[in-house]
């Protein structure tokens, strides 16, 4: 295996990262079954052994994320025969490997997964941790599983034909990975903002190596979300809120989460929790990357939304803030807050 692999125990399970350098291909062998989309194909095509491996072919898009296309996967891994000791390889953002990891998890009672985000926000969050799901019945992962990869495959040249929109949705939750824990990511990202920006290589390297770190540490400690696994979503409460709202496409993920981060440091000031200093910082750094941090929905929707959100605990709404750069905790917060925050 490549020297640059870190081993994480997720609970009882191993999950290894292989970091490439900045310019190497994929390299995945011993494929059984490789599932990928339309966009991330080419991808495929040289990515060394697994290129000939049987393949599955998608569309782009989050309407894959289902029922019908989880059982058609498993489907086809029956008609290739394959065995549990087979390993079926997702090769594509973060609505492929959630399904194929899915669909691992379950084919024989879990079958061998390796994963190769091709996606900046798959790379950081995605594609490592574990949860795997399909959207059901209106809701989005509603239904999945807990199921870490045997190999996620970090290689950061296949980046580069990533649409711009969706690479800077990428750096929203890079940004919010390193509010969460890494102070010299977070001066990186301030820094070196034009060479983010440009995809530099090296740059980018170690952009994504330091935000997928943050995830590994606090994942490797809370698997299945009964402690601080909760702090990873940090913004998200009103970034689904606003992603419903406004309805979802009309803003990605990662500018919702943006918009949200910046929110959520606005609560946390309103609060006495988090220093203006360092809110003022965060809006910043968004603003800086071109994220929208106004957002036109009724305040009154967004409310209702978030009450639909599953960070709901005892029947109160909870919020995670921040004091500082890894400094995190969760807080129940009133309606009449969130109207305050969102009047801003
Ligand atoms: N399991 C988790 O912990 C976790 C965490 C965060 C997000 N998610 C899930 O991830 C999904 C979003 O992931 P995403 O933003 O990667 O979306 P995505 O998988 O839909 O990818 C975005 C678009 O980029 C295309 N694409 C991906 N890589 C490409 C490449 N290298 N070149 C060209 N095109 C490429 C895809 O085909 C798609 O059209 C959501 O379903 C979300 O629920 C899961």
């Amino acid at each position: 295996m490549n020297p640059d692999t870190r081993s994480f125990a997720l609970g009882s399970y191993t999950s290894n990262v292989v970091f490439y350098d900045s310019i190497s291909p994929l390299s995945i062998s011993n494929a059984s079954l490789v599932i990928c989309d339309t966009n991330t194909e080419h991808i495929v095509e040289s990515c060394g052994e697994a290129a000939h491996a049987p393949r599955m072919v998608l569309a782009p898009g989050e309407s894959e994320k289902s029922m019908p296309v989880l059982e058609s996967i498993l489907r086809t891994a029956v008609e290739h025969g394959l065995s549990r000791g087979d390993t079926i390889v997702g090769i594509g953002g973060g609505v492929i490997t959630d399904l194929v990891g899915f669909a691992a998890s379950v084919y024989m009672r879990g079958c061998r997964l390796v994963l190769a985000p091709t996606s900046l926000l798959a790379m950081v969050d995605a594609a490592f941790g574990g949860k795997t799901g399909v959207n059901f019945s209106g809701y989005k992962n509603m239904v999945g599983t807990f199921y870490p990869a045997t190999d996620v495959h970090i290689a950061p040249s296949v980046l580069a034909s990533l649409p711009e929109r969706e690479y800077r949705s990428g750096l929203g939750e890079t940004i919010k990975n390193a509010l969460l824990g890494d102070e010299e990511l977070l001066g990186l990202l301030e820094r070196e903002h034009q060479a983010v920006a440009a995809r530099n290589p090296e740059v980018l390297r170690e952009v994504i190596r330091r935000g997928l770190l943050v995830k590994c540490g606090i994942v490797e400690q809370d698997l299945t979300e009964t402690g601080i696994r909760a702090f990873l979503n940090l913004g998200h409460t009103f970034a689904h809120a606003l992603e419903s709202v406004a309805g979802f496409g009309t803003w990605t993920h990662g500018e919702a989460v943006a918009w949200g981060t910046a929110k959520a440091a606005r609560l946390g000031e309103l609060l006495g929790i988090t220093p203006s200093a360092y809110r003022t910082r965060i809006e910043r750094l968004y603003s800086e990357y071109g994220f929208r941090l106004h957002a036109e929905a009724s305040h009154e929707l967004l409310i209702e939304a978030m009450w639909h959100d599953k960070k709901l605990k005892d029947g109160r709404l909870y919020f995670v803030v921040q004091s500082g750069v890894g400094q995190t905790q969760l807080v129940p917060v009133e309606a009449n807050t969130l109207r305050e925050v969102l009047s801003d």
